[in-house]
């Protein structure tokens, strides 16, 4: 039973996180059809790459700024109802650009969106951009000039998400440099689909406060261990992991291997109906799965605070309600 525990998360994906109803109805808005995307209220694909596809399909049928506030204080609300106190919700304005709405219309949207989840549930939120990049560095270095430019005071982040397998992290480093200018906190999706080669990659050339998943680093023990003395958080998403495949099931999966190694771990749904699982499923499964105490869970929503992209005010604000 963990719906007593206060909960935070660090990773999740806003289209990813686009409840299956929503999109019905904002389907039959558009007059969108569903079938190749979606069936019995399920999203559907088989790997990565049809997952990565099927993410593109839902997004579709969010359009306007409006549709965007909607899904982000849809998926806040949901948040707070199961005691969620902070999120930082990954943003794409390069996907508001390629819709045709508008990086500045789409962040419009998600701002607004936050705002009155803020102001009806009391739920704190940032917004992390992220760049994709299966659409090449250019694009990725246009997200992070982007989030260098904003004066959004809710962009406090900048990431890199998509096809891990397509390049090399030094391809993107220049994306880093100029969001670590701008002041931005910086992590990385790394350790997913590729190997402890990716997360090391990530530390030498990004060197990120935090890593999205990096799970696969377990396969590198000395890699392990830098992780640990560098304090570098990692973004854990096992039932993501578990969907996709990185791990075959929970017992083998290397979340409590990585805590008890001394890595700040924390826990989070990326994009939870893709992967049958939400940020309540995820400290479910911290305690049954994993068999993490009350006091460990609340250990790792108190690392995620600590890791949070947020002013110290807030930060302060935060682990006084832990
Ligand atoms: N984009 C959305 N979800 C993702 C994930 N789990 N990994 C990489 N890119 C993503
Ligand atoms: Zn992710």
């Amino acid at each position: 039973m963990t719906s007593h525990l206060k909960k935070v998360e660090l990773h999740c994906h806003l289209e990813g996180a686009a409840p299956p109803a929503l999109t019905e109805s904002q389907a039959r808005k558009y007059g969108v059809d569903t079938t190749s995307f979606m069936r019995d209220g399920v999203y559907l694909w088989n790997d990565f790459a049809e997952f990565l596809v099927s993410y593109d399909k839902v997004s579709e049928v969010y359009r306007t700024e409006e549709d965007y506030a909607l899904l982000t204080e849809t998926y806040l609300e949901e948040l707070a109802s199961i005691g969620t106190i902070y999120s930082e919700l990954i943003v794409s304005p390069d996907h508001g650009e390629r819709i045709g709405l508008g990086a500045d219309a789409y962040m419009a949207g998600v701002s607004a969106g936050i705002l009155s989840a803020k102001e009806k549930t009391g739920i704190e939120a940032r917004l992390i951009v992220t760049g994709e990049r299966h659409f090449g560095p250019e694009r990725v270095i246009k997200a992070a000039e982007y989030a260098a430019k904003s004066d959004n005071p809710l962009i406090t982040g900048f990431n890199m998400a998509g096809e891990e397998r397509m390049g090399r992290v030094a391809d993107y480093a220049r994306a880093f440099d100029v969001a670590r200018e701008a002041g931005l906190g910086i992590t990385i999706h790394a350790g997913e689909v590729c190997g402890a080669f990716s997360v090391a990659d990530a530390v030498d050339l990004v060197k990120p406060a935090r890593i999205g998943h990096g799970v696969r680093a377990i396969e590198d023990s000395e890699l392990v261990k830098r992780l640990a003395d560098l304090g570098t958080v990692l973004e854990v998403c096992p039932g993501s992991n578990i969907a996709l495949k990185v791990f075959p099931d929970f017992a083998s999966h290397p979340l409590r291997r990585l805590k008890e190694a001394g890595v700040r771990v924390t826990i989070s749904s990326d994009d939870p109906p893709f992967f049958h699982t939400s940020l309540k499923r995820e400290y479910e499964l911290a305690s049954e799965a994993f068999g993490f105490s009350d006091t460990e869970i609340n250990e790792m929503t108190r690392t995620g605070i600590e890791a949070a992209f947020v002013d110290e005010a807030t930060r302060k604000a935060l682990l006084a309600k832990i």
